[in-house]
């Protein structure tokens, strides 16, 4: 039976399936479709299928009750009508800019993504699809470079690894100002979570996320998900049945299940980030300087408390380092201290796992793009990038405090 009260949304991710359940098994837990295919009863009845008239599933790469289920869970929580998942992150932004642009289309971007989708967004370039990068915080600097072919602006918000906060629901409404409501605003909200941030909730068209990180939140799963308007996706989906990122059914299963204590993950995660950015970062000598969207310094402070409710274990900061060396000891000494035992601060990309991650994007999730492109991005050598688990904020805290003894 499906729910009819209006329950919250923890309550809605828990109970929210009840009517999916195996009925006849009689399960108590949501079972794992684990097949590749799904019978017809009639020919007939397949080709009801293919044309879309009935609301079976047929072939697991296009559908399956466990990726409805995740759907329906990232629904809830995106505020979205409709949602696809997929088997990263990464496909799920491929798909989302190869189903809604064109040869001849235009994106606009903001200047810092993930590496990995700055390099995709190049390499539109291969079929007629353009990609500028503009600074979007300023919102009319993407005025600036609009022209007939503008089709998407692109946005990651907190930005990785430099934590830009960029106004989406301002630039949606600027772009309408200027006549061209047609341009899609896609919001890549992994660092914020859908617990911190709802993009669709304040105009941006399409949501993506890397359930890899947050929502599945214990490292041992990779995922995408777009989520939307029905009507946007409907033209994802054409695309998507033939682009073959499909997620594994015990996978969606899993994630599924671990979203259930995003919520109270993510408050925690909100307090050892604030309180590691504000309570201790900023008052450590060694440190040059801490970017935390909850910093009343952070230079879009004001918009970060309109957009999101809390702000997340996503901090990144510089070491007073000329050279780079101290920047190699003190994460050298974390990872030392942790397969010691001394420490609990992993060396590992990724993020928003529970447990504590730290990396240098300029070593690692960025080292492939040119120096120059780098630093146009705000990522400099020593930009150390910090994930905030969820374990005790004083054990973090001193499993730091020894790496930075290691460079005093
Ligand atoms: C902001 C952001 N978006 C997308 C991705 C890609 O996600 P995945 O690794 O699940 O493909 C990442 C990966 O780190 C990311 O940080």
């Amino acid at each position: 039976m499906a729910l009819k009260h209006r329950f919250s949304n923890v309550s809605q991710l828990i109970h929210g399936h009840q009517g999916n359940r195996g009925s006849e098994s009689r399960s108590h837990a949501f079972p794992i479709y684990q097949t590749s295919t799904f019978r017809f009863d009639t020919v007939e009845q397949g080709m009801e299928i293919f044309a879309g008239t009935a609301k079976y599933d047929a072939y697991s790469r296009i559908s399956s009750p466990n990726h409805r289920f995740l759907e329906d869970s990232l629904c809830v929580l995106e505020d979205g009508e409709a949602a696809q998942v997929f088997d990263s992150g990464m496909t799920a932004i491929k798909v989302t800019l190869l189903s809604l642009l064109e040869l001849g289309d235009e994106v606009i971007a903001h200047r810092n993504l993930y590496g990995g989708t700055v390099r995709f967004l190049k390499e539109l370039h291969k079929f007629g699809i353009e990609t500028k990068f503009v600074d979007a915080r300023q919102p009319t600097n993407l005025l600036e470079e609009l022209t007939p072919a503008t089709k998407m602006v692109f946005l990651e918000t907190p930005s990785n690894p430099v934590i830009d906060i960029c106004d989406f629901e301002i630039i949606k409404t600027v772009l309408e100002q200027a006549g061209r409501d047609d341009i899609l605003v896609v919001v890549d909200n992994t660092f914020a979570s859908p617990y911190n941030q709802k993009p669709l909730r304040k105009r941006a068209d399409i949501s993506i996320q890397s359930l890899t990180k947050y929502i599945n939140g214990f490292g041992n799963a990779t995922g995408g998900a777009i989520i939307t308007s029905s009507k946007i996706m409907e033209n994802i989906r054409e695309r998507y049945n033939s682009s073959g990122g499909m997620m594994e059914p015990e996978v969606a299963q899993r994630i599924a299940m671990n979203m259930i204590t995003l919520p109270d993950r993510m408050e925690k995660h909100n307090r050892n980030g604030h309180g590691i950015a504000a309570g201790f970062l900023k008052n450590c000598p060694l440190v040059q300087k801490v970017y935390y969207p909850g910093l009343s310094e952070h230079p879009n402070n004001d918009v970060a408390r309109r957009l999101m409710t809390g702000f997340g274990g996503m901090i990144s900061f510089e070491l007073d380092d000329s050279d780079g060396s101290k920047t190699k000891t003190f994460l050298n000494k974390l990872a030392q201290d942790q397969r010691d035992g001394e420490g609990i601060i992993t060396l590992a990309v990724s993020l928003g796992c529970v447990d504590t991650l730290i990396c240098c994007p300029a070593l690692s999730t960025h080292y492939s793009l040119p120096r120059e492109e780098r630093l146009a991005q705000g990522i400099s050598d020593n930009l150390i990038r910090f994930s905030a688990g969820i374990e005790n904020m004083d054990d973090i805290a001193y499993s730091l405090e020894r790496g930075f003894q290691a460079v005093k």
